[in-house]
Formats: structure tokens, C-alpha cells, sequence
């Protein structure tokens, strides 16, 4: 039991020592109000708010399911790897994904506006 505790405290100790240093090398990042993809073709544009979908209850790392720290969706969707969807395929899954389900309108247009 006694032994027990020493470890415990020991644990604790150690964890007290490394949880600091942990947080300092933590890489602080934050959210865009717009990210805006620019249009390629007659699709037009994409322009979307992080911030309104992270007050919707959205989290951060629902859409940046590695963390917001790695950046760029195309650092590794970048159609080189068949076992990862290309980008533009990994968005129409997360973003048409979750509007399906929450019954927003998923038309083209919603999200690609032509002309811009
Ligand atoms: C609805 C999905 C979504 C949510 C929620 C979201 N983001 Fe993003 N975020 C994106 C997309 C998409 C981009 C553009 C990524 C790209 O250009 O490849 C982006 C871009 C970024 C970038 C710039 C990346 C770069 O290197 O250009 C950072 C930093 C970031 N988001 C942090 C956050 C943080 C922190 C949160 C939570 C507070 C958050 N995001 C919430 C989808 C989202
Ligand atoms: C650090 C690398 C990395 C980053 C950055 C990254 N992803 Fe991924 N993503 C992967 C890998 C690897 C997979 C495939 C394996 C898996 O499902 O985890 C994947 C899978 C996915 C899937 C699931 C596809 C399916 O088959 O259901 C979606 C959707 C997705 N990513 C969207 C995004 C979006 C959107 C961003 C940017 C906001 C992003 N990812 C950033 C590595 C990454
Ligand atoms: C987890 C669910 C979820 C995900 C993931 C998601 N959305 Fe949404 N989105 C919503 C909801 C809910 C609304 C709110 C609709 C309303 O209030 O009318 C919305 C609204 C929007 C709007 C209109 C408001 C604005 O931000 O300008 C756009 C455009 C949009 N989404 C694009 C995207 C894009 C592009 C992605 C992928 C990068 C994405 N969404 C991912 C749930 C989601
Ligand atoms: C919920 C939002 C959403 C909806 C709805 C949507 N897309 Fe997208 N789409 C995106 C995002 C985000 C990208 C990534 C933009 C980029 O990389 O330039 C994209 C990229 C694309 C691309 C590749 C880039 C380009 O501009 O050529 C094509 C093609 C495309 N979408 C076609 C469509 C078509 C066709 C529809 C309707 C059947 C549609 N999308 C509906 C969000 C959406």
C-alpha cells in the first residue's frame, strides 16, 4: 500500500514536472473567419465561416480530424496516396456529409458560387 503511494506520488510529481513544458510547445493556431477557395472553373468560387460553424457547436477537430496545427487539408490530401480521397473529395464528404444530415440544402450552388 505503502508502495503504492510512492509511486502515486511520484506519478504526480513527474506529471506536474512535464504538463508546463508540454503546454510551451503546444503550436497555437486559430480559425479563419472566411477561408475562400478561388474559383477553377464555371463552379465558381467557395467561401465558407469556420467561426459561424464552430458557434454552431461545430469543434475544430471535426474538420481537422489530425489537428488545426497540421494545416492545409492538401499537405495530405493530395491525390497521391489511393488510400486517401483526393481534396476535393474529402471535402464533399465532410462538408456535403454534414449538411446532408443536418437537411441543409446541398445543391452545387449553395457552396459554389458561379461567377466568382
Ligand atoms: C467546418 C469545418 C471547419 C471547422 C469547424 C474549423 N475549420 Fe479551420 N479550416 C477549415 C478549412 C476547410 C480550412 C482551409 C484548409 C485548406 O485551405 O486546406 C481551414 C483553415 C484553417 C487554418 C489555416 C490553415 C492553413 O495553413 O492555411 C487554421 C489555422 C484553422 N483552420 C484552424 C481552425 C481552428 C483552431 C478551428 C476551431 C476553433 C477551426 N479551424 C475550425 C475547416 C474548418
Ligand atoms: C496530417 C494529414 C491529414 C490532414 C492535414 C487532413 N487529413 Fe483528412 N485524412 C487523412 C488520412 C490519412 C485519411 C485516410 C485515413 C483515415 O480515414 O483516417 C483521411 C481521411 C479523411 C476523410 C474520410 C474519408 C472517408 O473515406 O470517409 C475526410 C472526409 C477527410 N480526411 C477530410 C479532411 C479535411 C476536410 C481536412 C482539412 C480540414 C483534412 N482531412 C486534413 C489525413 C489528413
Ligand atoms: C458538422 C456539420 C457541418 C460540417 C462538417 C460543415 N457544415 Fe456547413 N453548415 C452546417 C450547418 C448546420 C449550417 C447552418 C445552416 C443555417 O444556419 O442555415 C452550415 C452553413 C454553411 C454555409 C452558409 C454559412 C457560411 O458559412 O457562409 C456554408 C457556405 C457552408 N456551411 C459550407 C460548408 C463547407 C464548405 C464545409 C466543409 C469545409 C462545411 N460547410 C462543413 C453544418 C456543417
Ligand atoms: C457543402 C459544400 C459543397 C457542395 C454542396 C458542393 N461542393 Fe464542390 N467543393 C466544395 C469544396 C469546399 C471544394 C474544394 C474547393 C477547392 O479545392 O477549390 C469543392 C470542390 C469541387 C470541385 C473541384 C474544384 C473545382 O472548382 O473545380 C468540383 C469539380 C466540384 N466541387 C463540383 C461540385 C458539384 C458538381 C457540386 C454539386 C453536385 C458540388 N461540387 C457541391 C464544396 C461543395
Amino acid at each position: 500500500m505503502k508502495r503504492c503511494l510512492v509511486l502515486f506520488v511520484a506519478m504526480a510529481a513527474a506529471l506536474l514536472l512535464t504538463v508546463p513544458v508540454m503546454a510551451e510547445e503546444r503550436v497555437e493556431v486559430s480559425c479563419p473567419e472566411q477561408v475562400v477557395f478561388p474559383g477553377k472553373g464555371k463552379l465558381g468560387s467557395v467561401s465558407f465561416s469556420p467561426k459561424i460553424h464552430k458557434e454552431m457547436g461545430v469543434s475544430c477537430v471535426l474538420c481537422h480530424h489530425t489537428g488545426p496545427e497540421d494545416g492545409k487539408c492538401s499537405n495530405c490530401h493530395d491525390g497521391k496516396d489511393p488510400k486517401v480521397p483526393n481534396s476535393q473529395d474529402a471535402y464533399h464528404l465532410l462538408c456535403k456529409g454534414c449538411h446532408k444530415y443536418k437537411h441543409i440544402d446541398n445543391s452545387c450552388e449553395f457552396c459554389h458560387k458561379p461567377g466568382t
